[in-house]
């Protein structure tokens, strides 16, 4: 199938990134979110990033222009009416994804392909809200979108091949290397990167070491871009604890268990850079 036109659900931190890339790959894209600020605040940012990138004379003035040009603002869900692919993006919630997907499964087109960004969700069970599980699929990008290679690609119980080869290659197309895995909690990345960030949590917790001195460790010690305090902060507590809970819940194994300081800094509304403070304080 030829996929021309994309809507992305959720214009945080990551479907703005995704709604960028796929409108510098030549996709028309809608940016869709409930509230109408966070898809200003996402257009805002992805001028500012294209702006940079001309400037940095990686991108040419037209090329930024074309890719502002592919990009659509949308408050009505109606909008996937006109859609190939739909990439969600929104709260790493199950339940207000698969309200979602219900949603997405009456109006998009019988063609179109449901993706799910999900850290660790899982996609069979978000298909099965849907009348085309076949067509349902995870599409797992990283964080900063615009610049990390990555996409794990999950397929849930029923994915056809048809739709793997669709989203693999629409992968390609957007510059970044796709993953195949299988639908397990935490799929690879988050079953590997959360119950280590989970673990520098803990070491704090216990008073092993203070924020600054467990990411020093692991940045200038095992060479990590990011110490893993962080990271956390950057991809947000709230979206740690989830992630964490998927993982504790889905294995039943207490090697899981979110450490009770990332559960009250959530409480607190401590979510990290995106609420101005988490490990960090930021401006
Ligand atoms: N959005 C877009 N671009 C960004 C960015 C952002 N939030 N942050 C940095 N960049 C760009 C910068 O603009 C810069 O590009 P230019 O070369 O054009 O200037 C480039 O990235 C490098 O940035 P910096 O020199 O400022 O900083 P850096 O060298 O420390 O790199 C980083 C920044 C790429 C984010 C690096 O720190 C890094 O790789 N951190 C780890 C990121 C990571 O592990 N991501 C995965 C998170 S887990 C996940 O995503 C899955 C999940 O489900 C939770
Ligand atoms: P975010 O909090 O930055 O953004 C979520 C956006 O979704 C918000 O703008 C919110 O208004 C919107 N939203 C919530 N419910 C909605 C609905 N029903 N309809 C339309 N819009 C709705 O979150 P984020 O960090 O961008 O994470 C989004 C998804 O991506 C989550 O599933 C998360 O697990 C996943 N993810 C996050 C990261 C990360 O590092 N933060 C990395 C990979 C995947």
């Amino acid at each position: 199938m030829t996929i021309k036109t994309v809507m992305v659900i959720g214009a945080g931190q990551m479907g703005s990134g995704i709604a960028q890339v796929c409108a510098q790959a030549g996709y028309n894209v809608f940016l869709h979110d409930m509230n109408e600020a966070a898809i200003e605040k996402g257009l805002a940012n992805i001028e500012k990033l294209l702006t940079r990138a001309v400037e940095k004379e990686r991108i040419t003035h037209d090329e930024k222009e074309n890719t502002l040009s592919k990009l659509t603002k949308s408050t009505q869900l109606q909008d996937a009416k006109t859609c190939d692919l739909v990439i969600e993006a929104v709260v790493e919630n199950m339940d207000v994804k698969t309200k979602v997907f219900q949603q997405l499964d009456e109006i998009t087109p019988k063609h179109a392909i449901l993706a799910s960004n999900t850290s660790s969700l899982p996609i069979t069970e978000i298909a099965a809200v849907t009348d085309r599980p076949d067509q349902v699929i995870g599409m797992h990008f990283m964080n900063p979108v615009p610049v990390m290679k990555l996409v794990e690609i999950i397929r849930g119980l029923q994915t056809s091949d048809e739709t793997y080869e669709a989203i693999e290659s629409m992968t390609n197309n957007i510059n970044k290397t796709p993953v195949e895995v299988n639908d397990f909690p935490g799929f690879v990345s988050n079953r590997i990167l959360m119950p280590m960030i989970n673990e520098a949590i803990y070491t704090v917790y216990e008073g092993v070491a203070s924020p600054e001195d467990v990411d020093t460790v692991m940045k200038l010690g095992m060479n990590h871009p990011m110490g893993p305090l962080t990271l956390a902060d950057f991809i947000g507590l709230d979206t740690c604890l989830y992630i964490m809970e998927v993982l504790y819940e889905g294995f039943g194994d207490s090697k899981y268990r979110p450490c009770p300081l990332l559960r009250k800094y959530v409480k607190a509304g401590w979510l990290g850079k995106k609420s101005g403070r988490g490990f960090y304080e930021y401006n």
